[in-house]
């Protein structure tokens, strides 16, 4: 998993929970890398497993509700560091259906070791996208708050439902429409 997840996770943490959380699901967790991270780096995703569990056992707030808010946060990360390529996109519909195809397929040239999960589109109309996640890492909570995210960012309502197609989150069908 990428630096940038970690240290924009660790940053949010911060602002939300404040230095000493940082420091506490720092020490609780057994981390390879001891919770230094640079954004270029790359890490193992069990060390953000570690701290996401952690961070939950201390605040009492349940690890895919603490990833959906990451995905708003980290939305405004990607805005900041590659606004080149959201940029690009006249629409938040339009922006999600080129995530697979466009966006992380650039982000694969940047970092040959990323790890992208697989979005298939099944349905695709004006006002309305359909699409499945696919990812062992099972972070549909996390992709689900970029999605809303992606609609504040152009000033637009959205309505987003999803269903697990597996049980253990690896396999969700997302239902994206414009209000
Ligand atoms: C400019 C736009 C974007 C950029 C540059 C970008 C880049 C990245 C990067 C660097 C990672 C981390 C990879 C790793 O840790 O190895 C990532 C992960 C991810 N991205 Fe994007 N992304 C963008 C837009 C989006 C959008 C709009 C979505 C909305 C669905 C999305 C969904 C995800 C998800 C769910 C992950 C977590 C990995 C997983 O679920 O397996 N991305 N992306």
């Amino acid at each position: 998993m990428k630096g940038i997840v970690f240290t924009e996770f660790l940053d949010l943490v911060e602002q939300k929970f404040g230095l000493e959380t940082v420091q506490q699901i720092i020490d609780q967790s057994d981390l390879e890398s001891n919770g230094v991270y640079t954004s270029v780096g790359t890490y193992k995703f069990t060390e953000m497993v570690s701290l996401l569990t952690n961070l939950s056992d201390i605040t009492k707030i349940a690890p895919n509700d603490l990833l959906k808010v990451y995905g708003t946060h980290f939305f405004k990360a990607l805005a900041d560091n590659y606004g080149s390529i959201l940029n690009t996109y006249k629409s938040p519909l339009e922006l999600l259906a080129s995530v697979d195809e466009h966006i992380h397929v650039e982000v694969r040239k940047l970092y040959p070791d990323a790890e992208l999960p697989r979005f298939e589109i099944t349905e695709q109309k004006d006002n309305k996208l359909t699409m499945i996640y696919y990812s062992s890492r099972a972070l549909y909570a996390f992709a689900h708050g970029l999605m809303e995210k992606s609609f504040e960012h152009y000033n637009q309502d959205s309505e987003i439902s999803y269903k697990l197609l597996e049980e253990d989150g690896t396999v969700v069908q997302f239902e994206i429409t414009k209000k």
